[in-house]
């Protein structure tokens, strides 16, 4: 006999039919902590937070465009600035009140949303990906604060290194469940804040799960020779939305494609 469900109950892989984005949990930052960790978005007091405002609207015209929503954010070695890139321009999409934006911890080996923002979980997105938990047990809004960081923002955030990370972005599982996050919780813009594209196969394993690329060079870090391997195993399929030059001298949007 067929059991009636109840909101927000999934049944196998249909869509759940509430909106479940006003019922996710919240977090609180500290403005001190977010200034120390260079979340300068946040305050908007460092003149380079204007870059990700010129970023903020160049990737949704692209978005819109296209019909693109999945953005991948990688570099090709570490310490580039990808989760640098990720945070302040996920809080610089949040100041938009009509575009929902999920910024996910993907860079599984290595996690470090929830540190750069000074917050402690603990839950791992291994287990969502893995089925073992849905989305909203991961997903955090920021709460009520001083810092204009809007409620059109969800944090995807990871407490537990993974060692497989290639093998898990590779599982058929792991489509199923994203692809169920963005019809529960209908974002516009999905960050998926990345491991190091030259570093192990994990980006080239995540390439199924995004539409488009954001490239994220270190000044003083990245050859242009590390630059165009990078592009070459992203492949042509999905595109380079734009680099973003980092540390060089503060950020600046180095090319845009679209
Ligand atoms: N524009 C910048 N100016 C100064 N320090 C930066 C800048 N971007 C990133 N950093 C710092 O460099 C380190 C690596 O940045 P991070 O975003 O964690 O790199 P990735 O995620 O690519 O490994 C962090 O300590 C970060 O605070
Ligand atoms: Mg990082």
């Amino acid at each position: 006999m067929a059991s009636a469900q109840s909101p927000g109950q999934t049944a196998g892989d249909l869509p759940r039919i509430v909106d479940l984005w006003g019922g996710l949990g919240s977090v609180s930052v500290d403005p001190v902590v977010l200034a120390r960790n260079l979340v300068i978005t946040a305050a908007r007091t460092d003149p380079a937070h204007g870059a990700f405002d010129v970023l903020r609207s160049r990737l949704l015209q692209a978005l819109a465009e296209k019909g693109w929503r999945r953005v991948g954010i990688t570099s090709p070695t570490k310490g580039c600035g990808k989760t640098f890139t990720a945070i302040n321009l996920a809080i610089a999409l949040s100041r938009y009140d009509n575009c929902r934006t999920i910024l996910m911890d993907m860079d599984l080996r290595n996690p470090s949303l929830a540190g750069y923002l000074g917050l402690k979980v603990d839950r791992t997105m291994g287990d969502f990906l893995r089925e073992e938990i849905p989305a909203e047990a991961i997903l955090r809004k920021v709460g009520p604060n001083d810092l204009r960081i809007g409620a059109n923002l969800a944090l995807g955030l990871n407490h537990r290194a993974e060692a497989y990370a290639a093998e898990l972005f590779q599982e058929d599982r792991t489509a199923r469940v994203l692809e169920r996050m963005e019809k529960d919780l209908r974002p516009d813009v999905i960050l998926h804040d990345l491991p190091p594209a030259l570093a192990q196969d994990d980006v080239i394993a995540f390439r199924p799960h995004m539409d488009c690329v954001l490239l994220v060079a270190g000044g003083g870090l990245t050859t242009p020779r590390e630059m165009k391997e990078t592009v070459r195993r992203i492949g042509e399929d999905k595109p380079v939305v734009g680099v973003i030059l980092n540390k060089a001298d503060g950020v600046s949007i180095a090319e845009y494609a679209y």
